[in-house]
């Protein structure tokens, strides 16, 4: 939640010296506004005085205000994209923040917890709030601390010396960066809990909460550890622990291009991500098998002993990402015979849970800075459970505090709502489980082999269903007035309905639920009135144990009551024709793999509807891609 930018260029016209902070600053909200879209703000450093700008709502009208109300150039900035936690989203509580009588800037992304009794202590102070955020406090604090305690001195340390005795008072998460007008080439930041990475240039130094921030001048980045302090200059990047005592970042080269952050020539993100798809698998499944079937997770760093000795996996995490989660617990159980669950971060570590070291946590996360996971997962290992992480984003923090990663390669998602990322965590947790029954030899070879060819078949299929996307598009436009719209599934096709309801919850802002389709006559049949719509992931006719049966006789359940069913079905399978007033047919598959490819037409179908009701896809209203608070 929130991006942050920072950026402190040359003045002597060295290398890439000149570039004008605006311009960078504005540039990393651009790519960053993903992850917020409250309000936006900008200050620069110029003449011995800070200017700032910002505005409520995207980063469109901080643009139009620059354009009336311009900026002076400068060498030294941060920005700021806001999803809104204290305070709505307005003008005033927008960042950033100024304290120290205008001469200091701060942005913030997080929450700082005990914000209220700071605040007490500086009203007593006299200090006078102009808005309702937690971050005013954190700026007025470290203005208070600059100016009163060290007497705005400069020379004894200066903005990091204030921003060290500031964090050492906060409490909660957060990352902070801040500028200051009696140190013009300076940007100063903090972080703990909440994302912030460096970008090293030549003659110019970035900060971004993602690479993203600055991806379009530098590929050497540095991953912060917690509790970190880092000074920029345009020459120089200094870390420090909260006490002042030297720390060290990682550096690492970010191998993605930027034009795959960009729309390719689609209207939205979205859609350029729903069609990135095969590749995401694709890129997902190169190189972790040897052509004998063996799978060869070599970055999977965890003793092979200790993963024999595991009995029981607890998958952790949110939204779309639990969804791949419960598709991993099918997949798991059935070909490793461990027992597995499946369980929302946020809940997992309040309820006492029984982990110990024979526990295997399994954490999935798009973005690897989902708060909930991070602190989950740590309450896992503190247990002395071993983690593994699923995640899609190189050097951020889960994959980095877990024992080992498996990273998908879906590359950059930048729409809000998860498309591709699913795909290939679901495709990773697939690999996952394999290789611990190739580990603990619960399937023969030849076995593992079959099913990694089958996976292999995935991208081709799924390029088929987009190939073939107009139907069920036209389904969504005709559909943009529907007032609810139920999803129904069995098995692997449960949380893939869930999937597809929260889709259109996210994109559509129309009232969805996925439901086991055998629960339904349980209670939520109740819902069904003359006219609901109603799809139905449909399992496979082939095999012994198919459900299909059982997922027609619930169709007519509904369809008795007055439903309008539309059903994803298998090609092949003409008994489900008679049961649907639409049939939307997906390439034959092992049952296992199958919401690789059932889940496509869902994400399509909320892609339509929402356009259609001229919605915007990418940045639907209430959401930010990383939700870095509790
Ligand atoms: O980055 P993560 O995968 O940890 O994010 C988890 C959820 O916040 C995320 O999947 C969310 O539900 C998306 N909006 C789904 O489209």
């Amino acid at each position: 939640m929130c991006g942050i930018v920072g950026y402190v260029g040359h003045s002597d016209g060295r290398v890439n010296a000149g570039h004008n902070a605006l311009g960078v600053v504005l540039e990393g909200l651009r790519r960053l506004e993903y992850r917020g879209y409250d309000s936006a703000g900008i200050a620069v450093v110029a003449d011995g005085t800070i200017s700032s700008r910002k505005k409520s709502g995207k980063l469109s009208n901080l643009i139009a205000e620059l354009e009336a109300s311009p900026l002076p150039e400068s060498l030294t900035g941060i920005g700021h994209t806001r999803w809104a936690t204290h305070g709505g989203p307005t003008d005033q509580n927008a960042h950033p923040h100024l304290s120290d009588e205008g001469k200091l800037a701060l942005i913030h992304n997080g929450i700082i917890e005990n914000f209220a009794e700071l605040k007490l202590e500086l009203v007593r102070k006299g200090v006078v709030f102009q808005s309702e955020t937690d971050t005013e406090v954190a700026a007025a604090l470290l203005g208070d601390i600059y100016r009163n305690q060290m007497g705005g001195d400069a020379a004894k340390g200066g903005l990091t010396r204030a921003m060290e005795l500031a964090c050492q008072r906060l409490e909660g998460a957060f990352t902070l960066l801040a500028i200051h007008a009696d140190q013009p080439d300076v940007v100063v930041a903090a972080r703990r809990n909440s994302p912030l990475v460096v970008g090293l240039g030549e003659g110019e130094n970035f900060l971004g909460s993602d690479v993203s921030g600055f991806i379009d001048y530098t590929r050497r980045a540095v991953e912060l550890g917690q509790d970190q302090i880092v000074t920029i200059t345009a020459d120089a990047v200094e870390i420090t622990d909260f006490y002042g005592a030297p720390a060290e970042g990682k550096e690492y080269h970010v191998n993605w291009d930027p034009a795959s952050a960009e729309k390719g020539g689609f209207p939205s993100f979205m859609e350029k991500e729903i069609h990135d798809q095969p590749d995401a698998v694709l890129q997902t499944l190169l190189g972790r098998s040897d052509i004998h079937g063996n799978l060869t997770l070599d970055e999977l760093r965890v003793d092979p002993e200790l993963l024999k000795s595991v009995d029981k996996i607890i998958v952790l995490a949110c939204g779309t990402s639990a969804y791949a989660g419960q598709v991993a617990k099918y997949a798991i159980e059935h070909w490793c015979r461990i027992p597995t669950e499946v369980e929302l971060s946020h809940e997992f570590r309040y309820r006492d849970p029984i982990v110990d070291e024979n526990t295997l946590i399994v954490s999935i996360s798009q973005s690897g800075e989902t708060m909930d996971t991070l602190m989950a997962v740590r309450y896992a290992k503190e247990q002395g459970a071993k983690t593994v992480s699923i995640c899609n984003t190189n050097g951020s923090t889960i994959p980095r505090e877990s024992d080992a990663v498996l990273y998908t390669h879906a590359g950059p998602e930048i729409a809000v709502a998860s498309t591709k990322a699913f795909l290939a965590q679901i495709t990773a947790a697939y690999l996952l489980g394999l290789y611990l029954a190739q580990l603990r030899g619960n399937k023969f070879q030849g076995e593992i082999k079959d099913i990694l060819a089958d996976l292999g078949k995935i991208p081709a299929k799924v390029q088929h269903i987009l190939d073939n996307e107009d139907q069920i598009k036209e389904l969504g436009r005709s559909m943009a007035d529907a007032k609810s719209v139920l999803f129904l599934g069995r098995h692997v096709g449960f949380p893939v309905a869930m999937e597809g309801a929260l889709k259109l919850k996210e994109l559509a802002y129309i009232h969805a639920e996925g439901f086991a389709a055998g629960e339904l006559k349980h209670g939520p049949i109740a819902l069904i009135e003359e006219g609901q719509p109603v799809f139905v992931v449909v399992p496979s006719p082939r095999g012994r144990n198919s459900l299909h049966a059982k997922v027609v006789s619930n169709i007519q359940e509904v369809r008795a009551r007055g439903a309008r069913t539309i059903v994803i079905a298998e090609e092949g399978d003409e008994a489900v024709k008679a049961y649907a007033e639409h049939v939307f047919y997906i390439p034959e598959t092992p049952t296992l793999l199958a919401p690789l490819l059932t889940t496509v037409p869902l994400q399509i179908f909320a892609l339509a509807l929402a356009s259609a009701k001229g919605y915007d896809v990418d940045q639907p209203r209430n959401l930010a891609k990383s939700v870095t608070v509790e």
